[in-house]
C-alpha cells in the first residue's frame, strides 16, 4: 500500500499525473495538495474527485505547519512535487513569488520529507518533476543531456534550478531518496490560456491576435502531456534512487511554424476558407532575455525504461485542438476575470 502526496495537482501536468495515479492505481492512497492560484483549477479534475483512493487538501506547500501536519496525518511513502510558479512571462514581472514557492515552497517539503521520514528511508522516494529550462539556452546544434551544465536564464528557471540543486544536496547530505525528471514543453488538454498553445488555440477560436514574440524563430521541443505523465510514471516505479532524467519528444518545432500549423488545423476543424487565420499572426516585442532553443537528449530514458513519445506531434495538436473545442465551458470559465486583466497587461 502507497499514499502519495502529489503537490500541484489541480494544475496542468499535476491533472494528468493525478488522474494517472489515482486510475492506474486503485490500490494506492493519493492526496493532491494544492494551494489553488491563479492556474490551480478543481474542474481539471472532475472526473476523478469522487474516487475512493482520492483526497483534495488546499494548502500552500511554503506552509511548513500544512505541510508537517499533511505527513502526519496521511503517512506518506511518496512525494510527486508538481507545484511551481511555472509561467516564464510571470517570472519576469514578479520574480519574487517564483523564489517563495519553487525554492522556499520545494525546500520546505524536503524538510519535511526528511523529518518525518528520518527513522526509515526505505521504501519511501521525492520524486521532484522540473524542467529542460534549467539547462539554458542552446544555438543550432546540440542537445541537453542529463550531465548538460546548469545555466538557467529566466528567474523561473533560475527558481527551477535552485529547486533541483536543493533536491540533490538533501540526497547527498541526508541520504534522502530522491529522483528528479527534466521534461521540455508540453501540451495538451488542461493546459493553462497564458502558455503559446493553449493561447493561441483560444485566440483563434475567438479571432483575435496571435501574439508572437520577437521574430517567432525561437525554438521548443514539444512533447503531449500524457506522454510526460506515462514517463514520471515508470521513472517513479522503476528509475535508480538519486538519478536524473530528461524526457523530450525529439520535436523541435520554431514558434511562427507551430503557429502555422495550429491555424493550418483550427481552419480545417471550423470549417473556415484555408488560411484565414494566418492572418491573425501579429508580431510583437519580444521576451526580455528569450531563450533561443531547447532540445531534450532523452536516450537514457529511452535505453533504461524503454520510453518513447507515443504520438507524433500532428495527431496530438489534434487531440488537444478537439479537447478544446469540445470544452468551451471549461475555457469559457477559465478565460474570465483575472485572465483578461493579465492579458490585457501582457499584450497591450
Ligand atoms: P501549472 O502552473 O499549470 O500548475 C501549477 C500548480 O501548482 C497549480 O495547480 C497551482 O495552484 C499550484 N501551486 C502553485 N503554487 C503553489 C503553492 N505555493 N502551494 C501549493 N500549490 C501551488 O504548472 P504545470 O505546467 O502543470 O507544471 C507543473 C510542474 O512541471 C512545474 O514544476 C513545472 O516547472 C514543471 N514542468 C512544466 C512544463 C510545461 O511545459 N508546462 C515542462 C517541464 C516541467
Ligand atoms: P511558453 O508557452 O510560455 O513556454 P516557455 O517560455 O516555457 O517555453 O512559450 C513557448 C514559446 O512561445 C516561447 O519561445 C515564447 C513564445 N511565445 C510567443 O511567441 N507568444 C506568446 O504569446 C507566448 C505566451 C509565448
Amino acid at each position: 500500500m502507497q499514499t502519495i502526496l502529489i503537490t500541484g495537482g489541480a494544475g496542468f501536468i499535476g491533472s494528468h499525473l493525478t488522474r494517472l495515479f489515482v486510475t492506474k492505481y486503485p490500490h494506492y492512497r493519493i492526496v493532491n495538495v494544492d494551494s489553488l492560484t491563479y492556474a490551480g483549477n478543481l474542474a481539471n479534475l472532475k472526473d476523478i474527485e469522487s474516487a475512493p483512493n482520492y483526497t483534495f487538501v488546499k494548502a500552500d506547500i511554503t506552509d511548513m505547519n500544512a505541510m508537517q501536519q499533511l505527513f502526519q496525518q496521511f503517512h506518506f511513502t511518496g512525494v510527486l512535487h508538481c507545484a511551481a510558479e511555472s509561467h516564464v512571462d510571470r517570472s519576469i514581472t514578479d520574480p519574487l513569488s517564483f523564489v517563495k514557492t519553487n525554492v522556499l515552497g520545494t525546500a520546505t517539503l524536503l524538510q519535511v520529507a526528511k523529518e518525518a521520514w528520518k527513522t526509515d528511508f526505505n521504501g519511501k522516494l521525492f520524486y521532484h518533476i522540473s524542467t529542460d529550462e534549467v539547462y539554458g539556452s542552446l544555438g543550432d546544434t546540440g542537445f541537453f543531456h542529463e550531465h548538460t551544465s546548469y545555466d538557467p536564464r529566466s528567474p523561473y528557471s533560475a527558481s527551477k534550478a535552485s529547486s533541483d540543486h536543493f533536491v540533490r544536496a538533501y540526497y547527498h547530505t541526508f541520504d534522502l531518496p530522491v529522483k528528479i525528471s527534466n521534461c521540455s514543453n508540453n501540451y495538451g488538454p488542461y493546459h493553462f490560456p497564458e502558455k503559446l498553445i493553449p493561447l493561441s488555440i483560444n485566440n483563434i477560436i475567438n479571432n483575435r491576435p496571435l501574439p508572437v514574440y520577437g521574430k517567432g524563430e525561437n525554438i521548443r521541443d514539444w512533447l503531449f502531456v500524457e506522454d510526460h505523465v506515462n514517463a514520471i510514471d515508470l521513472i517513479y516505479h522503476n528509475g535508480k534512487i538519486g538519478e536524473t532524467y530528461n524526457i523530450g519528444g525529439h520535436n523541435e518545432w520554431t514558434n511562427i511554424n507551430l503557429i502555422k500549423e495550429l491555424c493550418r488545423q483550427m481552419d480545417a476543424k471550423l470549417n473556415r476558407p484555408a488560411g484565414s487565420s494566418l492572418q491573425l499572426i501579429t508580431f510583437v516585442k519580444d521576451r526580455a532575455g528569450h531563450d533561443q532553443r531547447y532540445a531534450i537528449d532523452a536516450t537514457k530514458l529511452k535505453n533504461e525504461l524503454g520510453w518513447i513519445p507515443s504520438l507524433q506531434f500532428e495527431e496530438g495538436l489534434a487531440k488537444t485542438i478537439d479537447w478544446y473545442l469540445n470544452n468551451s465551458n471549461w475555457l469559457n470559465e477559465v478565460v474570465t476575470g483575472h485572465y483578461q486583466e493579465y492579458y490585457d497587461k501582457q499584450y497591450h
